[in-house]
């Protein structure tokens, strides 16, 4: 299994494997893949990176730039996705890994909102104040490269239309 960056190519295949790999989620609301084109088109992806197996993409991951309350330089992380006749090979750890990596060079931390039964295996915890209003604060989850700890509201970017305000 390979992680790469997207190129043009798999731009149909990434859409593909959001929607499938979401489709089942009870708290996804179908706009996923449509979020991810929205991100792309803005220039506001930060990350695409695919998980490739045998020239298929069966994973995708995407990071964007995000603010907690007034701190800027966070990476949100999401969607994360694998395929589900994908699932527990490792690819999710393995997208997981590299965008980290990557972000640690450039942010003062990661940030996603998701199942904490998964990414409190990467690190991510929820942290007292930190929030996106609507959300269950537990999923709501942050890992700091540099001690920061992160307080206020997670703003998205404004292609996931979640019309945060501060
Ligand atoms: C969640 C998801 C990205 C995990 O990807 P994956 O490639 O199956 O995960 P991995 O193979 O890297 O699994 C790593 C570990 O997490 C565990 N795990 C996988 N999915 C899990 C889940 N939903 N909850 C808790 N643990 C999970 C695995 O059992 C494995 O544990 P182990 O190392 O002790 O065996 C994938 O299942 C998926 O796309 N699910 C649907 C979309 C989704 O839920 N995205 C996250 C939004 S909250």
């Amino acid at each position: 299994m390979l992680i790469r960056n997207e190129t043009a190519a798999d731009v149909a295949a990434i859409g593909r494997v959001v929607t499938e790999a979401l489709r089942k989620l009870p708290q996804a609301t179908g706009t996923e893949a449509e979020i991810v084109e929205r991100l792309r088109a803005q220039g506001a992806l930060v990350l695409s990176l695919v998980a490739e197996d045998d020239g298929d993409v069966v994973g995708y991951l995407a990071a964007s730039a995000a603010r907690i309350g007034a701190q800027p330089d966070w990476g949100l992380i999401g969607p994360l996705v694998i395929l589900p006749s994908r699932h527990r090979q490792g690819s999710g750890s393995a997208l997981m890994a590299e965008a980290l990596r990557r972000l640690r060079a450039t942010c003062r931390g990661a940030a996603l909102v998701g199942d904490p039964g998964y990414y409190g295996r990467f690190g991510f915890r929820a942290f007292p104040g930190l929030r996106v209003t609507g959300c269950p604060p537990d999923v709501v989850q942050a890992l700091p490269f540099d001690g920061t700890e992160p307080c206020g509201e997670l703003i998205h970017h404004s292609a996931f239309g979640l019309n945060q305000h501060t």
